[in-house]
């Protein structure tokens, strides 16, 4: 069959924040789908060692942080020993907020635009410039978040990283000349540690306002993520909403 993006299934997936909620959820099903897979989050869950004792051929993990670029960067490489080089990559990682903007430190804001945002972007060079050094083609997916749309309180700083994931992932689109897809998945609210913070009330608010009448579900975005690292597509430069059409 003809592969109208040129760009093939990606077949090592490096997935940031892999040890819990979402990106948990993401490297399962990667694994499910035969795709190998480097994980990596500060702390190495019991969960994620259980994928790692059932995959063991198949994935990689790595108790790193993100912000640290010499530690990212030994990562990557152990992962190309292990499972070959990276053609496909998840930033998934990010620390959430619950603070207003008025009450946010410098510090806080610093910390927040770091791990979100100034990281993510040095990690991806990183494995870019060798994925682009070998002659390969992979696919990025950024996830980001309905608030980089539209506002809420208590999320100003959180909102302005994944709104600048959104605008990066259009240009890096451009940028890479089809090489290398590029594509961000924008989910609303779903129950996770970053979102224990959001009470019953504003959980119901948010279900009334979703014409499908649930909460995102992790279970909602790991197919989306899957078809933008191994479907083709011609998907490249889009951010993708997954909220039920809540913001609608
Ligand atoms: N939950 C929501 O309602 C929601 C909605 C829209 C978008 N999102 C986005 O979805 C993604 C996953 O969120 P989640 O709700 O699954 O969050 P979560 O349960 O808090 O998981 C976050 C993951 O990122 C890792 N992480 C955080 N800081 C890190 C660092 N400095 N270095 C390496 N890993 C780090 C965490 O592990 P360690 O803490 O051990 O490092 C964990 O594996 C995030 O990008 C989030 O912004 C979430």
């Amino acid at each position: 069959m003809s592969d109208p993006t040129g760009v093939p299934p990606s077949s090592v997936v490096l997935v940031s924040g892999g040890s819990r909620g979402l990106g948990l959820a993401i490297v399962a099903d990667l694994l499910a789908s035969g795709v190998k897979v480097a994980a990596f989050a500060r702390t190495v869950t019991a969960e994620l060692t259980a994928l790692a004792t059932k995959y063991p051929d198949q994935l990689h993990v790595g108790a790193v942080d993100v912000n640290d670029p010499q530690a990212t960067s030994a990562f990557v490489k152990q992962v190309e020993e292990k499972l070959g080089p990276v053609d496909g990559i998840v930033n998934n990682a990010a620390v959430g907020q619950d603070s207003l903007h008025v009450h946010t430190s410098a510090e806080q804001i610093a910390d927040i635009i770091q791990t979100n945002l100034t990281s993510p972007l040095i990690l991806t060079r990183f494995v870019l410039r060798r994925m682009l050094a070998k002659g390969l083609k992979g696919r990025i997916v950024n996830v980001t978040s309905i608030c980089a749309q539209r506002g809420y309180p208590g999320l100003v700083a959180y909102s302005a990283t994944k709104g600048g994931m959104d605008a990066a992932t259009r240009s890096l689109a451009r940028e890479l000349g089809g090489r290398v897809l590029a594509n961000s998945v924008a989910p609303g609210f779903f129950a996770s540690e970053m979102s224990a913070v959001l009470g019953p009330t504003q959980l119901d608010q948010i279900v009334r306002r979703t014409p499908t009448g649930h909460l995102t579900e992790p279970e909602d975005v790991v197919p989306v993520v899957r078809m933008l690292l191994l479907e083709n597509t011609n998907v490249n430069g889009q951010v993708l909403v997954i909220d039920g059409a809540a913001s609608v």
